[in-house]
């Protein structure tokens, strides 16, 4: 017998573009999906290695991360970012989604005083639903300033994500470490696109100390392994002890073999020069094709997201008329949140050549059989 007193999971965002998705799948040359933020291009080779070779998969993988994960990922913190970070303060995630999902609930357990999660208001939907599943106050904020006072005495803690999906801005990493230390409040920093920051170089909150703050982190985007799942956490040592012991009892393991992959992939740099350029271009190709159809944008100054104004502010004629005249499927801004809605985010994820074909059918440059006419 169904409780419907209880939660009812709402729909999942991106099945509301099903009907869209049917519609464009009928065009010459089919629907070129840059809804979803899911990753096209190959991983590495030593990764792909790793994966397939570690011998790691008999026995039970270490639930925190093996220490040569750990050691990998605070490498690549102080290669790339010059942040110092022990490999005991980082532990591993099976993706970031599930954390971000889970941390509020785990939080909770210890500070059953605090119901409030904090999240900025136009953003990745798994903040709030992971105060809800918590049982937790959702309450979204423009800027730091803008937070009542009731709202912070109640807070169990604050997100930032920086760059941000789904506007690709930067925020002010030292700012939320410095406001959620006044206030005795954690500040969970997800930053799971920061190799793909366009406006100089990547920025972390560790960079401000571990204390009080998580940064998470991602392979999905930086290393093409949105399929493997595999992230980690890192930051004050004392919270991330209390959430990696908590995440053994309940078992939560990255898989062996994914792991040692893990390791490769957080040695090599190469590949995501490679990966930001096909972003960069990718990018490009769509703001000159948008701007030439009268739907001015701008580049982000970071992820591979654009975050598109509708020309008369009717997201979801914007979003219809996408599928309709090139094919492309994109997500409604309200996805993120109701201030989102007015905007489109179109994600930069599809190989090349199907990125000319969005660029030539708002050109108007496809023929009936998706070929290309003279111009
Ligand atoms: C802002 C943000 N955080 C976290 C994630 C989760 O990524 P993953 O679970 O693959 O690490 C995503 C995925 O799109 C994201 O956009």
């Amino acid at each position: 017998m169904p409780h419907t007193r209880g939660f009812v999971p709402p729909p999942y965002p991106y099945d509301r573009l099903d009907e869209l998705r049917a519609s464009a799948a009928s065009l010459p040359g089919g629907a070129v999906d840059l809804s979803i933020g899911t990753p096209c291009d190959p991983p590495p080779a030593a990764v792909l290695e790793a994966l397939a070779r570690s011998g790691a998969e008999r026995g039970y993988p270490p639930s925190v991360g093996s220490p040569e994960m750990r050691e990998a990922a605070a490498g690549w913190l102080g290669r790339r970012f010059g942040v110092s970070i022990d490999p005991g303060a980082v532990a591993a995630c099976i993706g970031t989604k599930e954390l971000v999902a889970g941390l509020p609930h785990w939080l909770r357990l210890r500070r059953p005083d605090r119901d409030t999660v904090l999240y900025p208001e136009i953003s990745y939907p798994t903040y709030a639903m992971g105060a809800t599943l918590a049982g937790c106050r959702a309450v979204p904020y423009r800027r730091l300033e803008d937070i009542a006072p009731a709202d912070a005495e109640r807070a169990l803690c604050l997100w930032v994500n920086s760059p941000a999906n789904p506007t690709g801005e930067l925020s002010d990493l030292p700012g939320a470490a410095a406001w959620g230390r006044a206030r005795g409040v954690p500040v969970l920093s997800d930053e799971c696109y920061i190799e793909f920051t366009w406006d100089g170089p990547g920025r972390t909150i560790l960079a401000e100390g571990s204390e009080g703050v998580l940064a998470l982190h991602s392979l999905s985007k930086r290393s093409n392994l949105a399929g493997a799942r595999v992230g980690f956490y890192a930051g004050d040592g004392e919270l991330v002890h209390y959430l990696a012991e908590v995440r053994k009892h309940a078992g939560f393991m990255v898989p062996g073999p994914v792991q040692a992959a893990a390791v490769a992939a957080f040695a090599d740099d190469t590949h995501v020069e490679e990966q930001r350029t096909r972003y960069l271009r990718r990018l490009e190709r769509l703001v000159d094709a948008l701007g030439a159809a009268d739907i001015p944008c701008q580049l982000p100054p970071a992820t591979f997201y654009l975050w598109v104004a509708a020309p008369d502010g009717d997201t979801w004629a914007l979003t219809a008329r996408l599928a309709a005249e090139a094919g492309a499927i994109v997500s409604p801004g309200e996805f993120y949140g109701p201030a989102g809605s007015g905007h489109v985010r179109i994600a930069a994820v599809q190989p090349d050549d199907r990125i000319d074909l969005v660029a030539d059918r708002l050109a108007g440059r496809r023929g009936p059989a998706g070929a290309r006419t003279q111009t």
